[in-house]
């Protein structure tokens, strides 16, 4: 498939190196001209889990300088959220017919996409771990894949021949049920990732500070209610989506406890890429993770104060009114459930 890969950054620039190493034809668009001339001199090196690779940046110019003629069959999508969006329009241009445009963002950047270009817009999230330490230079940092799948659910022959095509450089998986699949995601993102960001920590810090189990527990609730409610049924990924005992909220018990153990080992030691973001003074994708869930939950006429209360908390963080620390939690939860009308 002629591939496109907008967003040549942690995740894009691995996936377009392990392409062009597999001898696929691979196109990359940079931001500016300077950029493009910079990734022509340095290539495309990745590190860490895997083969290592280094291959020249070829077919490298600024994405202005591509057109509708050139007729692209895949375009992947793997800028930041809000970037996915802006771009977004400008990409559907560059599609040939039948061809696929295959976002990774996390949340509900997909079905966002969806509404505003149509059909050509496949699902796809990433399980896949990577840094980039400079333009050029990317770390694989875990086993993961990407997982893409029809946001109308089913099996279709383009994901089968997308999964062909990018499962030659990356692990690629299907599901039928995609919609399923992002709202897991979405869990472990709006409660670990934005809960840390707001913390300053990891899981297995806020956990063990003052708030930090109640919130976590209230926000995973909250949006757990809400996706049950949309009709979406999230799979399992690290764990079971629904807690042990859960009868519309957490219900403290040995079981529950060994649920979050099992959360812990598997994300509690992680940085949360939200706080890395904040540090770097880079956009968060708040709006995506649990913004989403409070834009779902108002289409379906359902409230969801803590997690809207969350967003308004990462608002004020990155307008520079607040700092990430363990002490935001307390306000946050407390505020929370006073706008839920039910009390703690
Ligand atoms: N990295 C991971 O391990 C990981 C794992 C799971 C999910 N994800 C998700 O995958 C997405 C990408 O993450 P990432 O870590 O790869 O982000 P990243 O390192 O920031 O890479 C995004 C790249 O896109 C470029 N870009 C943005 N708009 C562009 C445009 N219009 N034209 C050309 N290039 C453009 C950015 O350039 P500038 O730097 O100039 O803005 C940047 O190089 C995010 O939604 C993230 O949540 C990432």
């Amino acid at each position: 498939m002629k591939t496109l890969i907008v967003g040549i950054g942690a995740l894009g620039g691995l996936i377009a190196a392990r392409l062009r190493a597999a001898g696929l034809p691979v196109w990359l668009p940079t931001r500016d001209a300077e950029q493009a001339d910079w990734l022509r001199a340095s290539g495309l090196r990745v590190t860490g889990m895997g083969s290592a690779v280094n291959v020249q940046a070829t077919a490298i110019a600024p994405l202005d300088a591509y057109a509708a003629h050139d007729g692209f069959e895949l375009v992947v999508l793997a800028t930041k959220a809000h970037d996915a969006i802006e771009a977004a329009p400008k990409l559907s241009v560059l599609l040939g017919p039948n061809a696929t445009l295959l976002p990774i963002q996390n949340g509900g950047v997909p079905q966002m996409l969806a509404d505003r270009v149509g059909d050509c817009v496949l699902g796809g999230l990433s399980n896949l771990g990577a840094t980039m330490e400079t333009p050029g230079v990317y770390e694989q940092r875990n086993d993961g894949h990407l997982l893409i799948g029809e946001l109308g659910a089913g099996e279709s022959e383009r994901t089968e021949q997308v999964q062909r095509c990018l499962g030659r450089a990356v692990k690629v998986c299907t599901t039928n049920n995609f919609r399923g699949a992002v709202w897991s995601k979405l869990l472990v993102n709006c409660s670990v990732t934005t809960i840390g960001a707001i913390a300053g920590c990891t899981m297995r810090e806020f956990i063990n500070a003052a708030n930090g189990k109640e919130i976590f527990n209230r926000t995973y609730d909250e949006a757990l209610s809400i996706a049950l409610a949309c009709g979406a049924w999230p799979e399992r990924m690290l764990v079971d989506p629904i807690p042990p005992g859960w009868c519309g909220r957490s219900v403290a018990s040995e079981a529950h406890d060994a649920w979050i153990g099992q959360l812990l080992k598997g994300y509690g030691d992680v940085k949360p890429s939200m706080l890395q973001d904040i540090q770097r003074g880079r956009p968060t994708e708040i709006d995506f993770i649990n913004g989403y869930v409070v834009s779902v939950a108002r289409r379906l006429g359902v409230p969801a104060p803590l997690n809207a209360m969350i967003v308004e908390t990462v608002h004020s963080i990155t307008a520079g009114k607040n700092v990430p620390n363990p002490a935001l939690l307390g306000p946050a939860l407390q505020a929370g459930i006073g706008n839920s009308g039910f009390g703690p």
